[in-house]
């Protein structure tokens, strides 16, 4: 059997770690869904569109050439043939990715790709509609309930480490920012899934959040045999 493994949940909440090691200790592949929506937001950022333009965000779709490619089981996002893997992990493109997620011509023109993985199987996708539209039929679906402080202080230091200059303060605002965009927006909306596991990771080291969700990936899957 082909595993499929949904991640949801807001930013900052450990969902790539969590991702990647689940990837790991069960030999899947690792999606990262938001990658695409921030090659979107790059490319419309480069394109000089502001932020909130939907009309002439969906009107250069057809110009933007976003795809994944897997380099030693890691995953890698193209614009055209451009890794831009590492640039769109910036602040400003975080703030457009969530732009651009909102427009329904940008999870229209997502969809295929991500649907073709997730029908491949053998993979953990992260996102915020994983569970609920891109792979309704996970095996396992996990929604990440960390608080809002806790989140912000962990991209903070993520954002130090990387060199991204930033305060506290504004982390915390785009953060809240961010999550009233991807849970509001009518198309999608990061939403637990009906049969959403939640794990809150708040108090949690990534190793012992590991932990934890294998232990439900295997309660759940010796369940269902
Ligand atoms: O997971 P992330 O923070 O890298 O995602 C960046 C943005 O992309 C996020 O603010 C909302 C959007 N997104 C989405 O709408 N649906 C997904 N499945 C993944 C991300």
């Amino acid at each position: 059997m082909k595993l499929k493994i949904a991640i949801d949940g807001p930013s900052g909440s450990g969902k790539s770690t969590l991702a990647k090691n689940i990837a790991k200790a069960l030999g899947l592949v690792y999606v990262d869904t938001g990658a695409l929506y921030r090659t979107v937001g790059l490319y419309a950022s480069r394109c000089g569109i502001a932020i909130d333009d939907a009309a002439k965000v969906a009107a250069l779709l057809d110009g933007a050439r976003v795809s994944l490619r897997y380099s030693d089981g890691t995953q890698r996002v193209y614009l055209g043939d451009e890794d831009v893997t590492e640039l769109i992990r910036t602040p400003e493109i975080s703030m457009y990715a969530s732009a651009v997620s909102k427009v329904p011509a940008v999870r229209k023109y997502l969809l295929e790709v991500q649907k073709k993985m997730a029908s491949e199987g053998g993979v953990v996708m992260d996102g915020r509609d994983i569970g609920t539209v891109i792979m309704p039929d996970a095996d396992v679906k996990l929604f990440m309930d960390t608080d809002m402080q806790t989140r912000a202080q962990r991209r903070y230091e993520e954002m130090s480490q990387k060199g991204i200059e930033s305060t506290r303060e504004e982390v915390l605002r785009d953060m809240a920012k961010r999550d009233k965009n991807d849970s509001e927006r009518d198309i999608s909306p990061l939403t637990p899934a009906d049969d959403a596991i939640f794990l809150d990771n708040s108090r949690m080291e990534p190793e012992e959040t590991l932990a934890a969700a294998l232990k439900i990936i295997n309660d759940r899957l010796s369940r269902s045999i």
